[in-house]
């Protein structure tokens, strides 16, 4: 069976030759080569940084700078000679890229990475972008829109002013200014940057903190008093915080994954984070307050340390991949209640939710191949989270740190699926193949009509 860890490593490309004239016309596409390059890594270090980072403010700004930072990449890339186009996608390409990828993932804090992008990254890009925008014609589009863009991340204003930095945050804040301020040739550094890997648990601020890991509290999914509605939305406020969370690690931790794979990733992190700020808004609505419950993070826990494939198949193919199912029946719920606010959100997110299946089992495929290893991959890695999750969960209860019935409800989460119907067709539209849909169908132990 292919390792996939072997595959990332092959996907990282050797730097290009080629070149496209002489003079003029050769600088700028060095030019809107390195901005590429420059974009590629920081998005993998601000998607690195999502789970690390414990203001909810931060995680919801890191998002919308990996999607920013990937539609920014697109936009330059287009600005190339088509010859050239794609060539500069590929983060691993050369080692100056690694080493400001490695040193963005490696800053001293989630302070100092977000406070090194705002004063150190966005002046330097402002910079090299309106040099763009003036000097040359063929780039000068991209550049105007990448400029409009960045000033849009600061609302035109200067950066707010926070708390002070202790020694090891201000070293990283001037080594970030350095590197944001040269955008290429950057020199690999002499001694290596250690990159923080296996985050096994998201940091959080009490607002948002997370239940331990092999936790499971009891779930309220069809209550319908206030605080029942509350605890219902707290529940699928968890979900999207894990979901950006996790994806954000399968960014950073395969940073030599192709583009169009982190590409795929950073659309459903803006995804899962619209989805947040709906459920934010209800629950403001409905006079709730972020906090009242503590979080389910069993997804992160799931594919936490795990590798690549087996993470694709853990989150995006089970748990997503179960989620198509369980909102049909949460639509029927709202459906039933006459809330077309709710019924409306519901539907939202479950387009959104095919999509992050199908770009979950395209990628399963482009690293397993045939449909056997990845029944095999996604078989082993479920029964090796779920000993992991029970081992763990049996600790807690020794140590009394949880209540009567966790384990219980955790192998109830871990076999939520079974008995519960395959919707065929909602699987077709999500990329599976016959033989996966009847694979599920075995798993559940329910008939599947083909
Ligand atoms: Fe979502
Ligand atoms: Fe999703």
């Amino acid at each position: 069976m292919p390792v996939d860890d072997e595959r990332c490593r092959r996907a990282a490309r050797g730097q290009h030759t080629g070149r496209v004239g002489t003079g003029d016309a050769q600088r700028v596409v060095d030019e809107v080569e390195g901005a590429i390059a420059f974009e590629r890594a920081l998005l993998i270090g601000a998607a690195g940084w999502i789970a690390r980072s414990p203001s909810l403010a931060d995680k919801l700004f890191l998002c919308r700078w990996v999607w920013a930072a990937a539609e920014r990449v697109r936009t330059l890339d287009r600005a190339l000679p088509p010859s050239r186009r794609g060539d500069a996608l590929e983060a691993g390409s050369d080692a100056g890229t690694r080493h400001l990828v490695a040193t963005t993932i490696a800053a001293p804090s989630a302070r100092a990475f977000v406070r090194g992008l705002v004063e150190s990254v966005l002046p330097a890009a402002a910079v090299i972008y309106s040099g763009m925008a003036r000097q040359h014609g063929l780039a000068a589009r991209a550049a105007q829109v990448c400029a409009r863009d960045y000033r849009r991340v600061t609302g035109g204003r200067p950066p707010r002013a926070r708390a002070s930095m202790n020694e090891a945050e201000r070293a990283y804040r001037s080594r970030l200014h350095t590197l944001a301020a040269q955008t290429r040739g950057w020199q690999a550094g002499d001694r290596g940057v250690s990159i923080a890997r296996d985050v096994l648990k998201p940091a959080r601020e009490p607002s948002i903190q997370a239940q331990a890991c092999g936790e499971v509290r009891p779930e309220d999914w069809l209550g319908s008093g206030e605080r029942e509605h509350h605890q219902y939305l707290h529940q699928l406020i968890g979900f999207e915080i894990v979901a950006f969370e996790t994806v954000g690690r399968q960014i950073a931790d395969f940073p030599t994954m192709p583009w169009a794979f982190h590409s795929d990733l950073a659309m459903q992190i803006r995804d899962e984070y619209r989805h947040l700020l709906m459920w934010l808004e209800r629950l403001r609505r409905r006079g709730g307050r972020l906090g009242d419950f503590r979080l389910c993070s069993l997804e992160f826990d799931l594919c936490a340390g795990q590798p690549l494939a087996a993470r694709l198949a853990l989150f995006q193919r089970l748990v997503e991949g179960f989620a198509l199912e369980a909102l049909d029946l949460n639509r029927l719920l709202w459906e039933a209640r006459g809330d077309v606010v709710m019924l409306d959100y519901i539907e939202r997110v479950q387009l959104d939710e095919v999509m992050h299946v199908r770009k979950g089992n395209e990628w399963l495929r482009w690293l397993c191949g045939e449909e056997q290893n990845i029944t095999a991959v996604v078989t082993r890695a479920l029964a090796e989270a779920r000993a992991r999750l029970v081992d763990t969960a049996q600790a807690l209860a020794v140590r009394g740190c949880v209540e009567t019935g966790n384990l219980e409800r955790l192998l109830g989460k871990l076999d939520q699926g079974r008995g519960m119907p395959v919707n065929v067709e909602l699987r077709r539209r999500a990329g599976f193949s016959d033989e996966a849909i009847r694979h599920e169908g075995l798993r559940r132990d329910v008939r599947v009509s083909l």
